[in-house]
């Protein structure tokens, strides 16, 4: 079947919110739904247009609404379904596109499926999760069982915590030994595979733009290279680009090589699964971001290295071929620290630099544009070491930052502490501030082509160990080159004059950065922690 891909993603730069904590209307000290509408004017003069909400949904909350129990309804605590319903059309109003977050490889143990899959007489639940054959059954090395739970004598395989049952979406790989392992045509698996249709089409009839998807990759157990997880996929796209055919889905998947021909239109590079990434922003070589002796690229020292990245991205970017795009994103609500922590405001507005003149998908994870900082905090809702990277928005310096009336003890989780921790009132006001430069930033990406989604990239001076990084962008017959310098230092090089026959126009450089032509090539100078976008056709 031909693909296409929606032509707003062209142009999409996203912002995630994570509900509990962006903006409180009614004083109950964890964020809503009618507190987002009450910020989208904030959120369009920031440019964005598409914005993705963590789960909503009804849940007992044990990992920040990741463990739903009701599909089809709002939690109370962000508000009603014609909340969202009324977010959907007031966001439009504003020319921007909502997605939700879907959850599609578990539940919540609360979730009434569950609830009768695990009763001891046969109903029409049973084969909904995967459950063994006895609690005796010895543990297997790749699936992880929970025993004890409930009436039935059986474990169940679960996902992620204890409490996230795994939807029986079958294996691609059964084995004898174990009849319980059913094959991805069983009854059980076709069921709740149209389940999550019926769930996808509910909320797009809303006015949902599509979806974001929680652990894509996990839904078919024993399915090594993806096939039969890839094949669910590519049958959910296949019915939206006959029913919806202007819906996205984005993929938590850490893998676009894979992601992409399974149907997704955008898929992230992520922590977990991308050191290419992690190589960019956070300073952790090998998995590790406290490991000292791994410098992430933009830092002053300049020890970074861009091939990290590079290998991995352009290794992504062929494999797509135009079928989807990358999303690089600067944090989310798993990702630790925040951009901004030991980052100077330089260095961050480099980042942004780099962000939106890449092709893709950029997404801004709420704070991120202010430079909100990660703290050390209790676990709140299964967050652990991600808890301080999902504290409340600094709105300003009133009470609770802004975020909230309520009591500060009642708060979700505790506001920046900080004397001179950033809101948004504060960077308003000063035409330096960062968040003035991300506005000015997405303004430029969305009135050049060559920084569209699907302009061509390619990298024009990117070494092992040295400065700068230089690459460029063109579509349309607009060729732009961009410049990277994250370094204390000034660093020059010499780049061949074909690259351009005419002087090139500076698009947006500061001051201390220069193109010029000499006898061996174009002779570009950048002053410390700097970059530049120069136009050559
Ligand atoms: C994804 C979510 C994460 C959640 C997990 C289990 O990784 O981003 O927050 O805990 O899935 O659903």
């Amino acid at each position: 079947m031909k693909r296409t891909l929606p032509s707003w993603l062209h142009k999409a730069v996203f912002y995630q919110i994570y509900p509990q904590s962006f903006y409180d209307s009614n004083n109950d000290g964890v964020g809503d739904i009618p507190g987002i509408i009450e910020k989208l004017d904030y959120l369009e003069t920031l440019g964005v247009n598409a914005l993705w909400i963590n789960p909503c949904f009804v849940s007992p909350f044990q990992d920040a609404g990741y463990d739903v129990a009701d599909y089809y309804q709002v939690a109370p605590r962000y508000g009603t379904n014609q909340d969202l319903e009324k977010l959907f059309a007031e966001a439009k109003q504003r020319g921007m596109r909502v997605l939700l977050d879907l959850v599609p490889g578990h539940t919540s143990v609360e979730h009434p499926w569950f609830q009768e899959s695990q009763k001891h007489k046969v109903n029409p639940y049973t084969d909904y999760y995967i459950w063994n054959n006895s609690i005796w059954d010895m543990p297997l090395e790749d699936l992880q069982v929970i025993r004890g739970y409930g009436e039935r004598d059986a474990g169940y395989i679960t996902n992620f915590f204890w409490f996230q049952p795994a939807l029986n979406y079958g294996f691609t790989q059964t084995d004898p030994a174990y009849s319980w392992m059913q094959t991805v045509d069983a009854p059980g698996p076709n069921m709740v595979r149209e389940e999550i249709k019926k769930i996808m089409s509910y909320w797009l009839e809303k006015g949902a733009s599509g979806f974001r998807v929680d652990m894509a990759a996990s839904l078919v157990k024993r399915d090594l290279d993806k096939t039969e997880t890839a094949r669910f996929w590519r049958w959910i796209r296949d019915w939206l680009e006959e029913t919806y055919p202007d819906v996205v889905m984005v993929s938590e998947w850490g893998s676009p090589a894979q992601a992409i021909p399974a149907g997704f239109h955008v898929d992230f590079l992520l922590g977990f699964n991308n050191p290419g990434w992690v190589s960019l922003f956070r300073k952790r070589g090998n998995g590790r971001w406290r490991d000292p002796y791994s410098w992430s690229f933009f830092d002053e020292s300049g020890h970074g290295d861009i091939r990290q990245f590079l290998d991995e991205y352009l290794y992504y970017l062929e494999k797509i071929s135009d079928q989807g795009y990358i999303a690089l994103i600067t944090g989310n609500h798993d990702e630790t620290p925040r951009l901004a922590n030991g980052r100077s405001q330089a260095m961050m507005k480099l980042i942004y630099l780099f962000l939106l003149t890449m092709p893709g998908t950029p997404f801004i994870y709420y704070g991120d544009e202010i430079g909100m900082r990660f703290r050390d905090l209790p676990s709140k809702e299964g967050g652990y070491t991600r808890t301080g990277a999902r504290t409340p928005m600094q709105w300003s310096n009133e009470k609770n930052a802004g975020f909230s009336g309520a009591a500060a003890e009642s708060l979700y989780l505790p506001v920046d502490p900080a004397k001179n921790c950033p809101t948004v009132t504060e960077q308003d006001a000063d035409p330096d501030s960062l968040l003035n430069r991300i506005r000015e930033l997405i303004r430029l990406r969305q009135a050049l082509p060559a920084l569209d989604a699907d302009a061509k990239f390619e990298v024009l001076y990117a070494e092992s160990g040295k400065l700068p990084f230089v690459y460029s962008m063109t579509k349309d017959k607009q060729k732009l080159i961009i410049a990277l310098n994250p370094s204390g230092q000034r660093v020059s090089i010499d780049l061949p004059l074909n690259i351009s026959d005419t002087v090139p126009k500076v698009i947006d450089a500061p001051e201390n950065t220069e193109i010029k032509r000499m006898d061996s090539g174009w002779h570009l100078s950048l002053g410390p922690v700097s970059g530049a976008i120069y136009r050559i056709s």
